[in-house]
């Protein structure tokens, strides 16, 4: 976060299964890679995007390492009990002694293991302060009373939230997403960084809280579960803030950032001519992630074969351009290009995905930029990824000219090394 020097422009605050993730619907993940593209290619500059998960931090690793997901730049993980921040996901101390003012993860193992109702969910879903349970949906009212008294007699100060028709999580009562995210805004405001506007996410009953903090914008997808929808129409169905999208998961995100007019969102994956989409004003992360995106494209074979598109690329290089690969070897900018004409449509039907991260601009000189990413390129299960760092010269009347690009295999990456990269 601490690259903005001011207010963000927006702040996404979402949720992942079923939220960000279809898990139903989507299997070649197109929903994710559309926001993805149009995150990084507009928002990641001067935005900030942030996760809350019902998830423990281990399993919202597994999640990122199943699916084609952004880098966020707060992960707020196990239903609103722990906060990290940026790409190493630093833990907010703060937070976490926040959360164990009275709370007592032995007196709530003690007083839940009365309740035959009650069924403990897997070891890798429990956390210091998140106790989490299955129960028929039948029985979770009454439960929650008796166990919220119970508690309550044995000194905690305690949460219980009933998410999916069938999970039941025991939260310290500072935790949860709601909390989590107001904490976020004060820290944000006290360092003269309040988003200007904010927009939450979710689809189950761990996100009605971000529905309730004030000022927010909010988006229930359309596959929302029922305890989100009553709770909607029994307490905020006359916020014009919040909608119930027509679109399911990412879809219904994209929906709001339009509803709401928060910023652009169209994906430059519905863009069918790439080389017609010209940005008025210097963007050069804008130009990496159209370059991109057409790689994928012409290495799928969804491109015409058509020799004025490499052309078009070269033209944009300058003559001495150089790119180093991964492996170390410098060659031209123009030549890797060359060579890049030859792969058309290789990857058809190979479930070949190209995605950026994390792209980030800076004008080092007047005139110059660096631009940083991560680019995963996904064939199958199999997914590789490069830090890449370009540099443009912006020249009047020829707009960016890319003058270097470099490679290294990423630490995220699964293969460091092959032969095969092209750029
Ligand atoms: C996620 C978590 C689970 C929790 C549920 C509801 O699915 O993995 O432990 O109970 O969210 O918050
Ligand atoms: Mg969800």
């Amino acid at each position: 976060m601490e690259r903005l020097t001011s207010p963000p422009r927006l702040m996404i605050v979402s949720d992942l299964d079923d939220t960000m993730v279809d898990h139903h619907n989507d299997p070649e993940n197109l929903s994710l890679l559309r926001f993805s593209s149009l995150w990084e290619e507009a928002f990641r500059q001067d935005s900030l995007l942030v996760f809350s998960t019902g998830r423990t931090l281990p399993m919202y690793k597994k999640l990122r390492k199943e699916r084609p997901m952004l880098t966020p730049d707060v992960i707020i993980t196990s239903v609103g009990t722990e906060i990290a921040y940026g790409k190493s996901m630093v833990t907010d101390d703060s937070w976490v002694e926040i959360m164990n003012h009275k709370w007592d993860r032995g007196i709530v193992e003690e007083e839940t293991s009365k309740f035959p109702e009650l069924t403990l969910q897997r070891d890798c879903d429990q956390r210091p302060n998140k106790v989490s349970f299955f129960i028929d949906k039948s029985k979770a009212q009454q439960v929650t009373k008796e166990l919220y008294q119970r508690l309550e007699k044995r000194g905690l100060e305690i949460k219980i939230i009933f998410s999916g028709g069938k999970a039941l999580d025991v939260l310290p009562k500072g935790g949860g997403k709601g909390q989590a995210l107001a904490y976020l805004l004060n820290k944000l405001k006290a360092e003269g960084r309040l988003p200007v506007n904010t927009l939450v996410c979710g689809d189950s009953g761990n996100d009605t809280e971000l529905f309730t903090i004030p000022n927010v914008y909010g988006v229930m997808v359309r596959n929302s579960q029922e305890e989100l929808l009553e709770w909607y129409a029994e307490n905020a169905k006359d916020n014009a803030k919040i909608i119930h999208a027509s679109e399911r998961c990412v879809g219904g995100i994209l929906e709001a950032i339009g509803h709401f007019e928060l910023g652009p969102n169209l994906s430059p994956r519905d863009v069918s001519d790439l080389f017609e989409c010209k940005e008025d004003n210097v963007n050069p992360g804008h130009e990496v992630v159209m370059f991109f995106l057409f790689y994928e494209r012409w290495r799928r074979g969804e491109v015409e074969n058509c020799d004025a598109y490499i052309a078009s690329l070269k033209a944009s290089c300058h003559p001495a351009a150089v790119f180093v690969h991964p492996s170390g070897a410098e060659k031209s900018l123009i030549d890797t290009i060359d060579e890049l004409g030859k792969y058309h449509g290789d990857k058809k039907d190979k479930k070949f995905r190209v995605w950026t991260d994390q792209v980030l601009a800076t004008e080092t000189t007047h005139g110059t930029w660096m631009v940083k990413l991560d680019k995963w390129e996904q064939t199958g299960n199999e997914r590789k990824c490069c830090t890449t760092t370009v540099r443009f010269i912006s020249k009047e009347n020829e707009g960016l000219v890319w003058e270097n690009v470099q490679q290294t295999w990423s630490e995220e990456s699964e293969m460091k090394n092959d032969s095969n990269w092209i750029i």
